[in-house]
């Protein structure tokens, strides 16, 4: 059996977790809002249109933020189409994804969803195919009282109290010659600059996030970072990183291991932004907003449609056991980076690359990589600590020399402890070690574990049950050292609750 040690010591902290580590993302494509969190025909809807059994995956996963309504479909959107009365809304063209967009869903509707939820919403503005003025015009719509043209606007739509959106994200992808719009970095930078000002202007309390690279593999990264930080690192507060990664090729090994490419492309950010505050003279920490992240087989499935319908099936990837273990891996990474990623959203919430599931006017199932979500989100909200590991470790083709244990811990908001832990040994289990330092009467514990004999099983429409957690009584201490068995390619979440009186 592999032994494996982590240390970790209370006093040696990396940061808190921001709420918003906890984001998802919903964009006007395929079946993510019609069919997706809005069918007014399905039996679970409720008086505004909203699927409730959606609703209530969505307030299970404990969801922060939200961020809406794109990705590529912003660059070409206007908002003024998804406003008023839904009869007079127009049909749309959307070329990002080449169907229609019927605009029943809009900003009102999002904003109220979410304040339903209690969900914070995050929007993204259009600067591909629009600009600053109309930045501008949406951010009074949307934050501001009342006595000028865009807030009276909203009022007369039946909506009297302002959003007061906080956080606005400076377009989508920018850098990507797919996107709607698309432009040089001094272009974007320059834009990105003067919108923001714009923004600001209009409503000081909120926070800007400009669109770094769309993935680490762009031929223009990192100095598409360094040139659109250089124009606006004055006026914005976060920068957009976005990684999607799949198995196209069955190198497993590679693809359970793909949180070390995110875990370099963090620290590839945070050293541009750093390089560039040091060029400045600036007091201010760029922070991350990681507004994308998943597991997409976007390239071995994507199929262009180009057929101008609304709301077609795009994107609906099935996600399997060896899914869990990359999703757990990207977690794991982001908590560890907390300390600079203070927004990151899974991509994206229902249908579309998603944890979520539903079939058109019928039921919902949750798809795999819906569990590590889940756990994450309730039980990795507090301080993350500074895992010391030793680990076995093994080589794959795409990163190298990688350990078979990933891990963060997380002291929680009410003083217990969360070990996340992925075993990516394909047939071997783990005994994992956790040495604990300036912890005292952390006696009751609990072990959940997510591993399936099959790594290649999902949850399906009429198996939803398939991959499921489940919880052990496992775990055995030692003075300071808590043992715990982590069975072949699984995900583990290990609790210690500190003994009352
Ligand atoms: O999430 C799907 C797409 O992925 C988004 O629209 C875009 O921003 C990214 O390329």
């Amino acid at each position: 059996m592999l032994i494996s040690k982590i240390t970790v010591n209370k006093m040696f902290t990396i940061g808190n977790v921001d709420k918003r580590m906890y984001s998802s993302f919903l964009e006007h494509v395929g079946r993510a809002i019609y069919g997706g969190i809005y069918e007014p025909e399905n039996p679970t809807a409720d008086e505004h249109g909203f699927r409730r059994d959606v609703m209530q995956a969505v307030k299970e996963l404990n969801i922060s933020a939200i961020r809406y309504p794109g990705g590529n479909f912003v660059s070409g959107y206007c908002w003024e189409d998804g406003i008023g009365p839904r009869e007079l809304r127009p049909r749309r063209r959307d070329l990002a994804w080449s169907c229609v967009e019927p605009n029943h869903v809009g900003t009102d509707e999002f904003c109220n969803y979410c304040k339903r939820m209690d969900i914070e919403p995050i929007l993204a503005v259009n600067l591909g195919t629009r600009g600053a003025d109309d930045a501008r015009n949406l951010l009074e719509y949307c934050n501001a009282e009342k006595g000028t043209k865009y807030a009276d606007m909203r009022i007369a739509n039946g909506y009297i109290s302002p959003y007061k959106v906080k956080t606005w994200c400076l377009g989508n992808e920018m850098d990507g010659d797919w996107q709607i719009g698309h432009k040089t970095a001094q272009e974007y930078g320059r834009i990105a600059y003067e919108t923001a000002k714009i923004m600001k202007l209009t409503d000081p309390e909120i926070e800007l996030v400009l669109c770094g690279s769309s993935s680490h593999h762009m031929p223009t990264f990192p100095d598409w970072e360094a040139k659109v930080l250089e124009e606006a690192y004055n006026s914005v507060d976060y920068i957009s990183m976005h990684s999607y990664y799949e198995n196209n090729d069955g190198d497993t090994a590679s693809f359970v291991a793909s949180n070390r490419d995110m875990e370099s492309f963090i620290e590839e950010v945070v050293s541009t932004c750093d390089y560039v505050k040091a060029k400045k003279h600036s007091l201010k920490d760029m922070m991350i907003s990681y507004d994308e992240w998943n597991v997409w087989y976007q390239f071995s499935r994507f199929q262009p449609h180009a057929s101008w319908i609304a709301s077609p099936s795009l994107f609906e990837d099935v996600y399997n056991m060896e899914d869990v273990i990359t999703v757990g891996g990207m977690l794991i990474t982001l908590l560890r980076h907390c300390d600079r990623v203070k927004i990151a959203c899974i991509a994206q919430l229902v249908n579309v690359i998603s944890p979520i599931m539903t079939e058109n006017k019928g039921t919902l199932w949750k798809q795999t990589t819906y569990y590590p979500y889940l756990h994450v989100s309730r039980y990795g909200r507090g301080t993350v600590l500074h895992t010391l590991l030793e680990s076995a470790m093994y080589d794959c083709k795409k990163y190298g020399t990688v350990p078979y244990l990933e891990s963060a811990a997380v002291l929680c908001d009410d003083g217990s402890l969360t070990v996340f832990a992925c075993n990516r040994h394909m047939e071997e289990e783990i005994e994992m070690q956790i040495k604990l330092q300036e912890f005292e009467n952390y006696e009751r514990h609990e072990h959940i574990i997510l591993n399936c004999d099959d790594r290649y099983k999902s949850n399906t429409k009429v198996t939803p049950h398939a991959v499921m957690p489940y919880t052990v009584d496992d775990i055995f201490r030692e003075d300071s050292i808590y043992k715990v068995k982590l069975p072949a390619f699984s995900w583990n979440v290990i609790r210690l609750y500190r003994q009352e009186g």
